[in-house]
């Protein structure tokens, strides 16, 4: 009687010939990534700027007339999405993808509205509120689909602008905003919503007199979005405890920023190094910002070396990693953003390990399409059991959000045979050239459209 290992073996190898006819006969349909086994990746590589940087950067250019150039911009979906809100806006942008650099002129900004089109496709544009409060007083943005007023993901964002003074009222297929006479006030944020801090802040930065912004989300993001503030003449600091304190200026004047690296980017590279048993070199990572992250790949096993002040991390990766306990929670927790690209080097590390998603409802799907590739994965509520297995393999799996895409490449790198990873246009939307980067570590990762 052969071992059960054996028939889970022979399981997957009928999968992975299913996956390669399903690919030569186009069954399965471009763009997809498609990822093999690859030796342990070596090499230095460079970051992207920070997808959550820069997009509220690039929102906060409202706030003041005139030409503002921004640098270290990522060349990523999400970015031209931006481009073309301020477009609609009536601004004008040049982006040179190849020198990362953005000039934005809002010199003839005038718009209020932002389009369901551009709504539907990127849940950040609700960061436009604050802006184009501040600058006009008005902001109309079509709802993406059901009532945003409520408990729903925004409330915490519309509940302080009406503190604030902000009439804000549901009018058909749009969010309706306007205030006369804009109020500071003490705000008391129930969560330390990321974006409701931001939306906030940039609010605030044109009010009259001191607001505060208490249990503020202190992600190092946020604070990229007040260094980029205080170039445009905004008077803010950080008080303790989690309290953001704006003091409002007359007018903001237009300044150039350099958006800080992508620590997300970061820890996924280290991840690829990690879950290959390899030695990732990442100079410009954000150490000082990734602390509990390197944390635990150092509970794993890892050993991790960080650069002079903080910055640049290497990683050379244990080939017996452990298994390791991870609860998400906002900064300086455990980043959820870094939680998928986790699982995958989970799913084969020794022993049980657990994953709590606690800053989002249902972001544990990437656990689903892991086991289509063998791995053991219990998901309860928002915690997900991890019983490491020796090999996972190659299968036709889908990404249902930006990180997820991450985590099913980087379990593709230790998949035997084909991994063909679906729904890349989330990874396109997060990641600028992602796939070339692990390529020069020696991965093999292909994006066919
Ligand atoms: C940002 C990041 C995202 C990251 C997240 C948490 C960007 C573009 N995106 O998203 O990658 O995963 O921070 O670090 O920067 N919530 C409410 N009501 C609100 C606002 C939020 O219930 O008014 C809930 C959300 O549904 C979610 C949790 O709070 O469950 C965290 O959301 P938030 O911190 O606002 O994240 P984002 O700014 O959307």
């Amino acid at each position: 009687m052969p071992h059960k290992s054996s028939f889970v073996q022979d399981a997957h190898r009928a999968y992975d010939l299913k996956v390669e006819k399903s690919l030569a006969e186009h069954i399965i349909e471009p763009p997809y990534l498609l990822v093999e086994e690859s030796p342990a990746l070596e090499g230095t590589v460079s970051l992207a700027g920070a997808k959550n940087a820069v997009l509220v950067i690039m929102l906060s250019r409202i706030l003041a007339r005139g030409v503002s150039i921004l640098y270290n911009v990522p060349a990523s979906d999400d970015v031209y999405q931006m481009i073309h809100l301020l477009h609609e806006l009536g601004a004008r942008i040049q982006f040179d993808q190849e020198e990362h650099t953005m000039n934005i002129d809002t010199t003839d900004l005038d718009g209020y509205r932002v389009s369901l089109e551009i709504m539907k496709k990127m849940r950040a544009s609700v960061l436009v509120m604050g802006p184009l409060l501040a600058r006009f007083g008005k902001v109309e943005i079509a709802l993406p689909g059901g009532d945003v007023i409520g408990d729903r993901p925004v409330d915490i964002h519309i509940k302080n602008f009406e503190k604030m003074g902000v009439t804000v009222e549901q009018n058909g297929d749009f969010l309706t905003a306007h205030v006369k006479h804009l109020q500071h006030r003490n705000l008391l944020l129930e969560y330390p919503s990321v974006g409701a801090t931001e939306n906030l802040l940039m609010l605030a930065v044109l009010t009259k007199g001191t607001t505060r912004i208490i249990n503020a989300a202190l992600e190092p993001e946020v604070f990229d979005l007040i260094i980029a503030l205080r170039a445009m003449g905004a008077r803010i600091t950080v008080d303790v405890p989690a309290t953001i304190v704006i003091e409002g200026v007359e007018s903001l004047h237009p300044a150039e920023h350099t958006i800080m690296f992508d620590r997300m980017e970061a820890g996924s590279l280290l991840l690829a190094g990690a879950i290959t048993g390899g030695y990732v070199n990442v100079p410009e990572a954000p150490a000082h910002t990734m602390g509990l992250f390197l944390m635990k790949l150092q509970e794993m096993g890892h050993t991790i070396l960080i650069g002079k002040d903080g910055v640049g991390v290497k990683i050379k990766a244990t080939k017996t990693p452990k298994a390791i306990t991870v609860k998400t929670i906002p900064y300086p927790g455990y980043p959820t953003d870094l939680q998928a690209p986790l699982m995958a080097a989970l799913a084969i590390s020794q022993g049980i390990s657990k994953i709590q998603e606690t800053v989002y409802e249902n972001r544990l799907s990437h656990a689903r399409e892991l086991v289509k590739m063998g791995a053991h994965i219990d998901t309860q509520h928002d915690t997900a059991i991890i019983r490491g297995v020796e090999q996972l393999y190659g299968a036709h799996v889908i990404a249902g959000d930006v990180r997820a895409s991450c985590c099913l490449v980087l379990a593709g790198l230790v998949a035997k045979g084909k991994t063909v990873v679906s729904g890349i246009h989330h990874w396109k939307r997060g990641y600028d050239n992602l796939e070339h980067k692990l390529r020069a570590l020696g991965a093999s990762v292909v994006l066919v459209q």
